[in-house]
């Protein structure tokens, strides 16, 4: 958990590198959309942090590697957020494996949060890839989306 907690927090790095890209290139609402997505990564970290020491485990805070710092355009960017979020949830899956191994049953019950959420990351991640990949060279529709992106107003 103390490994997962650490990719959760590599996410929030990750996440929040990808909003200075956008933020540096004038795409503001995909920059605060994703500074947003950082937030949730966060909270995601926390909530392994609380529950590694609500059950008597040591909280265990390992260095994060330095995220990525440059992509081709949008496109790429989003790519490589969702093949994170696919990374994370193998993560997640594994770990469930290995409670369900144990017959760890409160441990069970918090992964499963996971992997509902999860589900939620991987299907939005998609989602925005297959509307820019629609979009492509059109630098109107990009614009919009941009525009659209930054009209979310919390963490989802
Ligand atoms: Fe915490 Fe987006 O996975």
């Amino acid at each position: 958990m103390n490994e997962q907690m650490r990719h959760e927090f590599g996410a929030y790095y990750l996440y929040l590198a990808m909003s200075a890209w956008f933020a540096r290139r004038n795409f503001n609402g995909f920059a605060s959309w994703m500074r947003m997505q950082a937030r949730e990564e966060e909270s995601h970290a926390m909530k392994f942090f609380e529950y590694i020491d609500d059950r008597g485990g040591e909280v265990v805070l390992e260095a994060l590697p330095k995220p990525k710092a440059d992509w081709k355009n949008v496109l790429a960017v989003f790519e490589a957020a969702k093949g994170h979020e696919a990374k994370v949830s193998t993560g997640i899956h594994q770990l469930y494996a290995l409670a369900l191994a144990e017959k760890d049953y409160a441990s069970q019950a918090m992964l499963q949060w996971f992997i509902t959420e999860q589900v939620e990351e991987e299907k939005m991640s998609s989602q925005i890839v297959d509307t820019l990949r629609i979009i492509g060279d059109n630098s109107s529709g990009l614009l919009m989306y941009d525009r659209e992106l930054g009209g979310r107003k919390k963490a989802e």
